[in-house]
This record gives C-alpha cells, sequence and structure tokens, in this order.
C-alpha cells in the first residue's frame, strides 16, 4: 500500500469524479445495470439517496482513486443494526496496490463506530477480484441466488456475503 493513501469521507465536489470514475469502471464483471451515460460537467453521483456522507473515497497523492459506498439495507428499525456495502471501485489505474482493500477495512470501521452488529453485500459469482478482496477482509458467503442475472448471454450467480462485528 502507498504511504499516500488515505480514505476520507467524500464532499460534494466529488460528485463528478465518482461519476467518471464509475463509468470507467463499468463492466458486466460486476454490474447488472445499464451502463450510465457518458460524463458531462454537470453529471454527479450526487443526488437525494445518494449522499456525500455515504462514500468514503481513498485518495492516493492527492488523487480521488476510489470508493466505497455504506448504507442501511433499509430504513426500518429492525434492521438498523446492519449496513450493507453499496457501492466499490477502483480506477484501473490504481487496482492492485490495496486501495480496494483499504476502502473495506475502512468501511467496516465507519460500520463498527456507527454501532453496526453486522455488514454485508452482494456480489455477481463471476467478480474473482471483489470476491477474494472481501474474503481476506473476513466476509463470508451466507447465501446466493443461483443464475439470478443473465449478462452477456450467460446466467450469473448473486452471492449474499457477510462480517459479524464483534460486541
Ligand atoms: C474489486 C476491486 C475493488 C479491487 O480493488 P483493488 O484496489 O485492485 O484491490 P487490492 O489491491 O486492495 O487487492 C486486495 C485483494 O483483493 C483480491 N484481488 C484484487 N484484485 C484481484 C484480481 N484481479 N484477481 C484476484 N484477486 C484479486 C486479492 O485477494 C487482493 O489481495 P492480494 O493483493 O494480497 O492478493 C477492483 O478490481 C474494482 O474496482 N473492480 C471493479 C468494480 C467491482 O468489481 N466492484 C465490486 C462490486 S461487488
Amino acid at each position: 500500500m502507498s504511504d499516500t493513501l488515505h480514505t476520507r469521507t467524500a464532499r460534494p465536489e466529488d460528485g463528478p469524479r465518482l461519476y467518471a470514475l464509475d463509468h470507467a469502471a463499468w463492466s458486466t464483471l460486476s454490474e447488472v445495470a445499464e451502463r450510465s451515460a457518458p460524463p458531462t460537467a454537470d453529471s454527479t453521483v450526487f443526488d437525494e439517496r445518494h449522499r456525500p456522507d455515504d462514500y468514503l473515497v481513498a485518495e492516493d497523492g492527492g488523487e480521488l482513486v476510489g470508493y466505497i459506498r455504506l448504507v442501511p439495507p433499509t430504513p426500518l428499525p429492525s434492521n438498523a443494526h446492519v449496513r450493507q456495502i453499496s457501492g466499490l471501485a477502483v480506477d484501473d489505474a490504481a487496482r492492485g496496490r490495496g486501495v480496494g482493500r483499504a476502502l473495506v477495512a475502512a468501511a467496516v470501521e465507519r460500520a463498527r463506530g456507527l454501532g453496526a452488529r453486522r455488514v454485508t453485500l452482494r456480489v455477481l459469482g463471476h467478480n474473482t477480484p471483489a470476491r477474494r478482496l472481501y474474503e481476506s477482509a473476513g466476509f463470508v458467503v451466507e447465501g446466493l441466488s443461483p443464475g439470478e442475472f443473465c449478462l452477456d448471454g450467460r446466467y450469473v450467480d448473486d452471492v449474499l456475503m457477510g462480517l459479524t462485528l464483534d460486541g
């Protein structure tokens, strides 16, 4: 991991860079929705349901190189002890240097700080890089929906992973 790598909460002005990063990182390895429109001067990932506080970003040498989004899975009080990782991407040029690992660790720490007992996520069965990353951070497979998505003409499993936090 680079000495200059650090994570922080996103700010509103990160919106255009996050949009461009997300657009460039799109592939059916990790995404089930259509690709977003190409970035314009007004593009941002933020709206009423996607707030800067929900995102942690990674900066290396002052450049934003990745993000992770951590949200309550539902608004229900009965579900309030859980946080869900609902987005993660690292700039292609910055991959393989520990950025993803740092973002997952930061999200788990954020969840712990919020008093969560569990962190969950969904990952496509064929997304080996992401599955290895989550496994190495302690997440385990808790469920699987076989053939949930049809991507590029092939049926792909949706895998539910979870991490139970101590205490
Ligand atoms: C998955 C992703 C976030 C990993 O980011 P990264 O910064 O390259 O990951 P790191 O360098 O921190 O790697 C941490 C661990 O992840 C796993 N990993 C990362 N890339 C991998 C690859 N290409 N193949 C297999 N395992 C990989 C390894 O276990 C690695 O540990 P190691 O270096 O000790 O072997 C990145 O590939 C990405 O943005 N992918 C596209 C979006 C995506 O898949 N998001 C997840 C949606 S659920």
